[in-house]
């Protein structure tokens, strides 16, 4: 005879949805329940599985959330965003350096207003929230205080976030540049302050090689070196003319990729954003180091900066996730996200399939940055980030999921037909922290 569960837990029927493989490399890459129950220890996954199994554990008078007709899935992870640009997002410029150059560095500076900071990163984490991220790396600007503002406005939501604040010690207006030394100071006391205090978590940041100088990417691998299991997230190998400029500026190089590899930046914990004209040794030494991409369609294909290589990866056997890039992305939803990165495969003369998309998002993300002991699906004691989707948030979602034949095609269709309208509820560390209007 089974023992019931204990009556503190909190219960959600519904479809259930969440990976334990990646669906490219694995046959039974998933786990669905078409009437499951999610069980909520606290702030922890206590048990997924068929609502016809577990429900008779349940102790009498347990609270029984009814989502019938509506699918949980863990929240999504983001990878890659910038919440300082969360103002300029659809700007209009011909490429990366002239976007920088005319959007970015002038809207960053004014982050050195820690109130303009903590306004900001208010709107960007309900925004993010409202599309059922609840995990982002995130790009705070070159003021440390940026920093501060991002993680007490994360915590506040109990929220499991990483973040940086931006190194850049040249080929930059000077409004917006620090030092070598001051930019390594200011994050190892960041690094102090906030590495894993709560759910926080730190990444260090350089923006990209050209905007620092030798000194500076020597002493971010110090940092990461000295503090293993921070993070670390940078730009590479975006744009053609970037990459032409990292040539002349690092003639050493082999490749751009090997100017981060040569002062010790590249390691498990290491999140790259973009990674698109890499050659093959690159993807190689990515796979060799643990070093994860991001992959960012919705900025490539605004900036025209290009088209990941999946197969490229693939055949390495390269760490993947998915990342939006607000603001040079141009939606915060991971369903855009996964439309354009859909599309961006078909290009390059390959295939995504849904089921990958979603892994992606969720438990691939999670082990791109060694977090799968705590987030990207429904193991037990895992932290119990969830979403619940809503297929009849829009007439036309709807209609068309209700003539979907098998959880493929259903996938398909919210991927390429989803945005914020299919985010019925968000709850991260078991409480709910968005719900849509219209939802109970
Ligand atoms: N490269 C250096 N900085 C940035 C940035 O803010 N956004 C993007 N997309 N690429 C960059
Ligand atoms: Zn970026």
């Amino acid at each position: 005879m089974s023992i019931a569960t204990p009556l503190h837990l909190r219960a959600y029927r519904a479809s259930l949805l969440h990976f334990h493989a990646d669906p490219a490399f694995a046959e039974h890459a998933y786990c669905w329940h078409e009437d499951g129950l999610l069980l909520v220890d606290g702030d922890k996954i206590h048990a997924a599985g068929d609502y016809a199994q577990l429900a008779p554990l349940l102790a009498e008078g347990t609270n029984v959330v009814d989502y019938r007709g509506k699918l949980i899935m863990p929240g999504f992870i983001d990878t890659h965003l910038h919440f300082p640009q969360t103002d300029m997002i659809a700007s209009p410029a011909p490429g990366l350096l002239p976007w920088l150059e005319t959007y970015t560095f002038p809207t960053e500076r004014q982050f050195a207003d820690p109130a303009h900071g903590r306004e900001v990163a208010e709107f960007f984490l309900d925004e993010l929230l409202r599309c059922g991220t609840t995990t982002a790396m995130v790009y705070c600007t070159v003021h440390k205080e940026s920093v501060d503002a991002f993680f007490e406005a994360s915590e506040a939501r109990g929220l499991r976030m990483v973040a940086g604040k931006i190194l850049m010690d040249r080929n930059c207006p000077d409004f917006l540049a620090d030092t070598a030394e001051g930019g390594a100071r200011d994050s190892e006391d960041l690094i102090k302050k906030w590495h894993k205090h709560g759910r926080s978590l730190y990444a260090i940041t350089p923006r990209f090689a050209p905007t620092s100088t030798d000194t500076q990417l020597r002493l971010a691998g110090e940092l990461a070196q000295a503090y293993p299991d921070t993070f670390i997230q940078t730009h590479v190998s975006e744009n053609p003319d970037e990459c032409r400029w990292v040539q002349s500026l690092f003639p050493a190089s082999r490749s751009y990729l090997d100017v981060y590899d040569s002062v010790g930046l590249l390691r498990q914990r290491t999140m790259l954003g973009h990674c698109i004209w890499f050659d093959e040794r690159d993807f190689a030494r990515m796979a060799e180091s643990g070093a994860a991409v991001a992959v960012c369609p919705t900025s490539n294909l605004f900036l025209g900066s290009g088209l990941f290589d999946f197969e490229g990866a693939d055949a390495a056997s390269v760490t993947l996730s998915l990342a939006s890039d607000v603001g040079a992305g141009t939606s915060f939803s991971m369903f855009h996200t996964m439309n354009e990165a859909y599309k961006v495969a078909r290009m390059k003369g390959s295939y995504l399939p849904a089921a990958r998309m979603f892994y992606l998002a969720t438990l691939g993300a999670a082990r791109s940055m060694r977090l799968e002991g705590s987030i990207g699906n429904f193991t037990p004691g895992l932290e119990a980030d969830f979403i619940v989707v809503d297929l009849q948030a829009t007439p036309l979602l709807a209609r068309r999921s209700a003539e979907c034949n098998n959880l493929e095609e259903l996938l398909f269709a919210l991927a390429l037909l989803g945005d914020d309208r299919a985010i019925g509820a968000t709850y991260s560390g078991g409480r709910l922290v968005h719900q849509r209007a219209g939802m109970t």
